[in-house]
């Protein structure tokens, strides 16, 4: 296992309880030193990056109180577990206000011991997790992130709370379109009340109008009872349209004027509703540039584009990548009831360097995989997919002047066309006697033609 040994310390005045413990926990695969009274305690706490001190209560000179005191104060992420062979209530209760993680009397079985051990180290290494990438704290959404990028849509969900807009939400599939419309909505004044998301790209476009609308019984075949549409199961509350690219310009117009009216007509009736939505509204394709197409209307997408928040793809923040694959393997492995694996340095710097077109999700599912097939043990390169493996960026060598690009180019195509100048000049759309020019300053010598 490459796992790294916890560092343990075992101080007891007793010569043959303190070999039987070092002895003990050293056979759970921790690294254990031992001190026969405090003050050597001491001497290796100040030398020794210790994770968990086990110790004696009653020792001559110095009581392990005293050692948990001072550990307390001075080396608080150490924790501790204390030993005595007096038990007393007052003892115990004092022993845990002062911080110790555990209190055993002796004599202890092997498995008291062990499971005393177990849980303080199982603490610690939540804790070190927790805290490993700087973004944990700064995730006020349960987005994780912490680059300017990100930091961006957060401060844009923020202002998006606290208003009832229209939101248009923009982005590259999987990167977290749908949690910021949540966030949103879980953060806005409409928290008690309905979210309900429609995917209008998953509903066929002859559905979608009883969907969204709802429909009288009777109103068409197959209508046998009157049903309430997403709209109006959304009232008081939020409606989020997924891919709302993928409607039909009749379903935009229907669209447009329930959000210029706010009300709705049921199919099979022309009394309208009136429904208290607020809606957001979400899309992987450039709208504008489908509004330019005439695939959009213009008016629709002006009144849904109150308020965007584009959201950027996870290449383009890359410095977001290691906790969100911290935050991953933590959610799998707990999940799972699984140890959380460690990543190694470089399969780390390859899964950063890795262009993720499908963004968050694609780190997300390949997560998740690492930690159903890697049982306790460091993720390392060899781990990884090949093409994420050999995926680290090539450098571009961007000292080059543009005069050594373009010279490199028509040198390329002319060894394309087997050195027949005519040919490539046509290619290049310039004229022969630029092309020897171009030439010129690397093949100073070539003036016969090869054509
Ligand atoms: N910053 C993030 N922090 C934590 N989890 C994230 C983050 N971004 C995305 N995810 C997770 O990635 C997955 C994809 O996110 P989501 O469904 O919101 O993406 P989307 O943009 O709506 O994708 P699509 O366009 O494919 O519908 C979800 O499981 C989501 O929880
Ligand atoms: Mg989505």
């Amino acid at each position: 296992m490459l796992e790294k040994k916890e560092k343990v310390l075992v101080v007891d005045d007793s010569p043959d309880t303190l070999e039987m413990l070092a002895r003990k926990i050293a056979s759970r695969g921790y690294e254990v030193y031992s001190a026969p009274d405090v003050s050597k305690a001491l001497d290796t706490l100040g030398s020794i990056p210790i994770e968990l001190v086990i110790t004696d209560y009653k020792m001559p000179k110095h009581t392990g109180l005293e050692l948990i005191r001072h550990i307390q104060s001075n080396l608080p992420h150490i924790k501790v577990i204390m030993l005595t062979g007096f038990p007393t209530i007052e003892g115990a209760v004092e022993a845990v206000k002062v911080g110790a993680e555990e209190y055993l009397t002796k004599p202890f079985t092997d498995d008291e011991l062990f499971s005393a051990v177990d849980t303080a180290i199982r603490k610690l290494r939540q804790k070190k997790l927790s805290v490993k990438p700087a973004a944990q704290e700064s995730n006020p959404y349960g987005i994780i992130g912490a680059s300017k990028e990100i930091q961006k849509v957060f401060h844009s969900i923020r202002k998006s709370c606290s208003t009832n807009a229209t939101v248009l939400v923009q982005g590259e599939s999987g990167t977290g379109k749908e949690l910021v419309a949540r966030a949103i909505h879980y953060h806005s004044k409409r928290s008690k009340t309905p979210f309900v998301p429609v995917n209008c790209g998953a509903i066929p476009d002859s559905l979608l109008e009883a969907e969204l609308f709802g429909f009288t019984k009777g109103s068409f075949t197959g209508a046998h009872e009157t049903r309430a549409g997403y709209f109006l199961t959304a009232d008081g509350g939020t409606i989020f349209l997924d891919e709302i690219s993928e409607t039909s310009l009749s379903m935009q117009v229907k669209l447009l004027r329930v959000l210029e009216d706010k009300q709705i007509y049921m199919i099979g009736t022309k009394k309208p509703r009136s429904v208290n939505v607020r809606v957001i509204a979400a899309t992987n394709k450039d709208l504008q540039l489908l509004v330019k197409q005439g695939y959009f209307r213009e008016d629709l997408y002006y009144r849904l584009n109150v308020l965007t928040i584009n959201i950027p793809a996870l290449r383009d923040r890359s410095e977001d990548i290691p906790a969100l694959i911290y935050h991953f393997l933590n959610k799998f492995a707990t999940e799972n009831a699984k140890k959380i694996p460690e990543i190694a340095d470089n399969a780390l710097s390859a899964l950063q360097s890795y262009q993720w077109q499908g963004n968050v999700r694609e780190l997300e599912n390949l997560i998740y995989r690492l930690v159903i097939m890697k049982d306790d043990q460091i993720i390392d390169l060899p781990d990884l997919p090949d093409y994420i493996r050999y995926s680290i960026k090539i450098q571009k060598d961007l000292n080059r002047s543009l005069e050594d690009v373009e010279r490199e180019y028509i040198m390329d195509v002319v060894k394309h066309v087997g050195g027949n100048k005519s040919l490539a000049a046509k290619i290049l759309k310039i004229d022969r006697k630029t092309l020897h020019a171009k030439m010129r300053p690397i093949n100073k010598n070539e003036d016969t033609d090869a054509d």
